[in-house]
């Protein structure tokens, strides 16, 4: 009878939607998730980079591009000019999938319906936080973020107007860069990566 209330977190923040996703269960994937990784950063930065969805570091921390793809991320947006802390962080899907293998959990892509119920989160974030720039690492991203069929290297590199008046810039995601096998490609790709990295700091 005498239990203290809950504090009441002011309903349309970050901080309350933030709350909301930790208890999501909109889709089976928080049941195998440590935890939901939500989106990070200023609530009024003006650009918002997405991902795909944690990994298995970031399943354990909490927190979005932590692991060696936030390594790569953060070393690539330095060199670029770009302070991360002025940036809002976050990924297309919030909870960690991944097979079990041995003592290993290996990553698994995000089928359509699980970006699908996760854009809840997405759209929200976006509503709040009103960034003017958008960057979509990655082809997940990019199916989250807009309508556009088709393949990412057709609209990566451009900064394209959207709907509500912002701009969305389209790259690969720093995982792409780090899976590829041939070190030839893997430099040329890096390059193009720090390309993008630099327009997207003329954009901001
Ligand atoms: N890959 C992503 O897409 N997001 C993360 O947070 C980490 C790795």
């Amino acid at each position: 009878r005498n239990l203290p209330a809950e504090p009441e977190l002011p309903a349309g923040t970050l901080e309350a939607l933030r709350a909301e996703a930790a208890v999501c269960t909109r889709c089976p994937l928080h049941a195998n998730a440590t935890q939901t990784v939500f989106g990070e950063g200023p609530r009024d930065a003006a650009v918002m980079f997405v991902g795909e969805q944690p990994g298995d570091q970031e399943d354990i921390a909490g927190r979005p591009f932590v692991g060696p793809a936030g390594r790569l991320f953060d070393q690539v947006i330095a060199e670029a000019g770009i302070d991360r802390s002025t940036l809002y962080v976050t990924n297309a899907v919030k909870h960690f999938k991944y097979e079990p293998r041995g003592k290993r959990r290996i990553h698994q892509k995000p089928n359509m319906g699980e970006v699908q119920h996760c854009r809840w989160w997405l759209d929200l974030e976006l509503t709040l936080v009103n960034p003017k720039l958008i960057v979509a690492m990655g082809a997940t991203a990019l199916a989250a973020l807009t309508d556009v069929k088709g393949r990412l290297q057709d609209v990566r590199g451009k900064a394209m107007a959207t709907e509500g008046g912002r701009t969305l810039f389209v790259t690969v995601h720093p995982s792409y860069l780090l899976r590829i096998p041939d070190e030839r490609l893997k430099a040329e790709e890096m390059a193009r990566f720090r390309e993008d990295m630099k327009r997207i700091q003329g954009l901001m």
